[in-house]
This record gives structure tokens, C-alpha cells and sequence, in this order.
């Protein structure tokens, strides 16, 4: 439950396991996204932050008009505290300056703001894990204060975690991708695949293939905003 009334300055007073609950109050109260961040910092509603180098929140215009959601940071976001940054940031980047939007433009954020991960025995790589349905739920009233503020005409969720934990587990990347889903949202909701799957889709061809269908999902989102 969302606690009533909450202001800006009641947030950072709240203990760090109630506070996400709190997030969206403080936002439709007011609170600024760095507000929301500062919050954020010292999250305690699950377990991930014990492993994580830091929370990374999500960065952009305020408010932008498009607002992109993906999974989790990876092993490099963890470490800059920033979203997108490492290889699935790269193609992000590229497909959506192909599809006619530069990054800078949209705001983009994850639906978990932990790196969930373990460790590789034996070296000391961190292997991701994808988060579990609690984790998502724990986390998901940051996204709600995020859309709050940053009030995107669309929204976009990048991959199956994003989409099944702001729309249900109903939908499906593959059937629902590219084209705007009945949702409030946004006044446009589309979900596509995660960028890191175009990294895993093997043979060059197939990455290609995956690259173009992406970007094509995107190019229907800038089309339905200004349209
Ligand atoms: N994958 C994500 O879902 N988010 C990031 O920030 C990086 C990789």
C-alpha cells in the first residue's frame, strides 16, 4: 500500500524498506526526480542491494517522450550507476538513432534498479541473474514514481521481465512487440525485445535480423508520437 499524503520531505525520512512503497505519493505530491534518486540510493525493499555496487536510477529529460524501461543494470551499469551503458546500451544507442531519436531525448530507466547477479567460480566474473517476480514487485513503485515525473507520451518496455512486470504476465514480447498495447500507462504503451538479445541472437545474419526488427519497433513508437 501506497502510504496517503506522503511530501517530498517526508520520503527521505521514511525507513529504507517502506520507501519505494512511498515513491509515487512523494511524486504526484511534488518530490523532483532527484528527490526520488536520493531516495532510491538507499533502497531496502528487497534483498539486491546487499550484492549491488549501487542503485542505478534512471537517467534522462524530465519530462521526455519517450521513456524506455529494460531489465535490470548489468555488470557495468553496476559499477557507473548509470542505465544502458555497456554493450546493450551500444545497440540501444544505434537503433535508436536509426529509428530517428537520439538517447538524449528519452529517458531511460530498468524495472529493477539492482544488478542481480552471482559469482562465476573461480574467476571473478559476476554472472547475471534475472531478477525474481518479488524483486520486480519490490521495485516496481520506483517505476511508478519515474512515470510520474518524467510523464513520457510513450513508454517502452525492452524485453519479456519489463513487460510482464508492468503489464502482466498476459503479455508476450514475440506476439505484442512493435505495436501500441491498451494500457493507462502512457498514452503509448509498446513492449519489444531486450537489446542484449540482439548480442545472443548468434550468427551475424540473425543479429542483423534482430537489430533491424528492433529498430523497426522503435520506428513505429517515434511514428505514433508524432503523428
Ligand atoms: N540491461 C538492462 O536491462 N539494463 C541495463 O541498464 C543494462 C543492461
Amino acid at each position: 500500500m501506497t502510504p496517503a499524503g506522503v511530501t517530498e520531505l517526508d520520503l527521505l525520512d521514511i525507513a529504507p524498506e517502506a520507501r519505494a512503497a512511498a515513491a509515487p505519493a512523494a511524486a504526484a505530491a511534488g518530490a523532483d526526480i532527484d528527490v526520488i534518486r536520493r531516495a532510491a540510493d538507499t533502497c531496502r525493499a528487497c534483498d539486491l542491494w546487499e550484492r549491488a555496487t549501487q542503485t542505478v536510477f534512471g537517467v534522462g529529460p524530465v519530462p521526455a517522450r519517450i521513456m524506455l524501461v529494460g531489465e535490470q543494470p548489468g555488470d557495468q551499469e553496476d559499477r557507473a550507476g548509470e542505465p544502458f551503458v555497456g554493450p546493450a546500451g551500444k545497440m540501444l544507442d544505434k537503433a535508436l538513432a536509426e529509428a530517428g531519436m537520439s538517447r538524449e531525448q528519452t529517458f531511460v530507466t530498468n524495472v529493477v534498479k539492482h544488478f542481480r547477479w552471482k559469482p562465476v567460480p573461480g574467476t571473478k566474473r559476476r554472472l547475471h541473474e534475472r531478477p525474481s517476480k518479488v524483486q520486480v514487485g519490490a521495485c516496481l513503485p520506483w517505476v511508478a514514481a519515474e512515470l510520474e515525473i518524467v510523464r513520457p507520451q510513450a513508454l517502452v518496455l525492452l524485453g519479456a521481465t519489463a513487460a510482464a512486470g508492468l503489464l502482466g504476465s498476459d503479455v508476450r514480447v514475440t506476439r505484442d512487440r512493435g505495436r501500441p498495447l491498451p494500457s493507462n500507462l502512457a498514452p503509448h504503451v509498446f513492449v519489444t525485445i531486450h537489446p542484449s538479445a540482439i548480442l545472443r541472437a548468434g550468427e551475424a545474419s540473425s543479429r542483423a535480423d534482430a537489430f533491424n526488427g528492433f529498430r523497426d519497433d522503435l520506428a513505429a513508437v517515434v511514428r505514433a508520437i508524432t503523428a
